[in-house]
């Protein structure tokens, strides 16, 4: 039986979002946005977004209980070399339901070396941690096949 997967994501300038529908499509996962209820938009919003990018926030009620869920795949822009508040805040309101969560980020240049990964100080077991910067036709199927790569 294949693996019923829950994919959240936190984006600002649809990028992780672009990421997030083409996995919600190849995986046929569920798939929820996270709203952040603060502003982040424009210029003043991204000098906010440096400022809180190690902070926590308040986000819309989910809709989708994690717990339903076989994995749930949790992605997240990266700020200032963080993940969001937004992401940060879903991950410790939920993480005691998760069962078992893999973190994908999006960033323009940072990988995986230069980001705090904060997620593991969560009680949650991870699968995979993963990142795609350049987002094209190949990049998404190398992260799709490195996803789903032995379960
Ligand atoms: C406040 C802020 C801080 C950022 N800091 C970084 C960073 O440290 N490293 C990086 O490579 N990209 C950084 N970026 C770029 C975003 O991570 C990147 O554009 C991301 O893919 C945007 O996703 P989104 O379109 O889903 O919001 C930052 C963007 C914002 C708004």
């Amino acid at each position: 039986m294949s693996k019923k997967y829950l994919i959240v994501y936190f984006t600002r300038t649809g990028r992780t979002k672009s990421v997030a529908e083409y996995l919600q499509n190849e995986l046929s996962a569920d798939c929820e946005e996270i709203i952040d209820k603060s502003n982040y938009k424009g210029g003043a919003g991204f000098l906010k977004g440096i400022v809180k990018s190690r902070a926590y926030t308040k986000i819309k009620d989910i809709k989708y209980i994690p717990s339903d869920y076989d994995e749930v795949i949790i992605m997240s822009p990266i700020w200032a070399d963080a993940i969001t508040p937004a992401i940060r805040t879903y991950i410790k309101e939920n993480c005691s339901n998760i069962a078992l969560a893999s973190i994908i980020t999006t960033a323009m240049k940072s990988n995986l070396e230069n980001v705090g990964k904060e997620w593991e100080k969560f009680s949650m077991n991870i699968n995979k941690v993963l990142y795609i910067n350049q987002i094209d036709d190949n990049s998404l199927l190398e992260l799709k096949e490195k996803l789903v790569k032995n379960g």
